[in-house]
């Protein structure tokens, strides 16, 4: 088989398993070049090219499990967020685009703290694979340490695994817990992309995301609120800000009114503000203490 029939084969393949023509085409290309250790334009480039028996058989499993819903990232082991290459597994939730938002705002908060010549303490709640934590780390080598949380040891493996692979695993401390309760010290600047779907819209998710990605990485209660007001609970109660710090918290589109609510009654006089992500839905909080 060569690479133009076996790109022709996979995609009718996918889309008999129900993918639209497109992504199946896309699917296939990434897959392809993955077993042939390849970008997918130098598959465009040699087309005559024959695969190897080895090859053609692990391009067909990659194409079977793909075909039963698997997102393509934990077929391929990584996925890139923020221009950095992470390694991603069932234990982890697979990084959205849509999070870059929020290390966006984090850094533009770091850097105006930096030029005013404070270096401020930053923590990530829920790090999972470390997405966020590592960007940071990665970007703004000017902060000497920063924290990662996570319930979750198997998440944290894989955290640990992407900080070693970025240079950041003597900055990036790694901390299991429940929320920011794990943190030995209060912080100027807490992150959080924490689970924000409903268990009622479970069946709103598409298969790929319902079936595969870990369930405590996606869900927070009936109405997907339950984690994100226990951490502002943990706020309230503990010492787990600094005075002055800011809180940046990844929401679902539909929750920033009931957020707001409990903001308003903990803190009544707190300057609290929202970003809209790419699309213009409501998707980050900003808490400024
Ligand atoms: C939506 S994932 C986000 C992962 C990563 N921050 C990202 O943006 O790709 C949420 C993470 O929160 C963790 N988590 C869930 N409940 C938690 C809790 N009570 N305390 C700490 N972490 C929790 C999950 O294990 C998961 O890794």
């Amino acid at each position: 088989m060569t690479v133009k029939e076996a790109l022709e084969w996979g995609r009718r393949c996918l889309q008999e398993a129900g993918r639209e023509a497109q992504e199946a085409g896309r699917d296939v290309q990434v897959l392809l070049g993955h077993v042939l250790g390849v970008e997918r334009a130098a598959l465009f480039a040699h087309p005559e090219r024959e695969l190897s028996e080895e090859e053609r058989r692990r391009l067909i499993a990659l194409l079977e499990r793909r075909r039963r819903g698997e997102p393509v990232a934990y077929l391929l082991g990584h996925k890139e967020f923020f221009g950095l290459d992470l390694l991603v597994d069932r234990r982890v939730l697979i990084p959205r685009p849509e999070t870059e938002l929020l290390v966006e705002e984090a850094l533009t908060e770091t850097r105006e703290r930096l030029s005013r010549g404070e270096v401020p303490l930053l923590a990530d709640i829920g790090t999972g694979s470390g997405a966020i934590a590592v960007a940071l780390a990665v970007n703004e080598p000017r902060l000497p340490y920063l924290y990662a949380c996570d319930c979750s040891a198997a998440a944290l493996e894989v955290a640990r695994v992407n900080c070693q692979r970025h240079g950041v695993a003597q900055r990036v401390r790694l901390l299991q817990g429940d929320l920011a309760g794990p943190l030995p010290e209060p912080v100027d600047l807490l992150v959080a992309n924490l689970p924000y779907v409903g268990t009622e819209e479970r069946e709103l998710l598409a298969p790929d995301v319902r079936d595969f990605e870990p369930p405590e990485a996606l869900f927070a209660g009936p109405r997907g609120l339950a984690l994100l007001e226990r951490l502002l609970l943990q706020l309230r109660e503990r010492p787990v800000l600094k005075e002055g710090a800011t809180v940046l918290l990844e929401i679902g589109y539909r929750q920033r009114e009931a957020l707001e609510a409990l903001v308003r009654q903990l803190w009544p006089m707190l300057k609290l503000t929202c970003r809209r992500d790419y699309a213009g839905q409501e998707r980050l909080l900003v808490l400024s203490f």
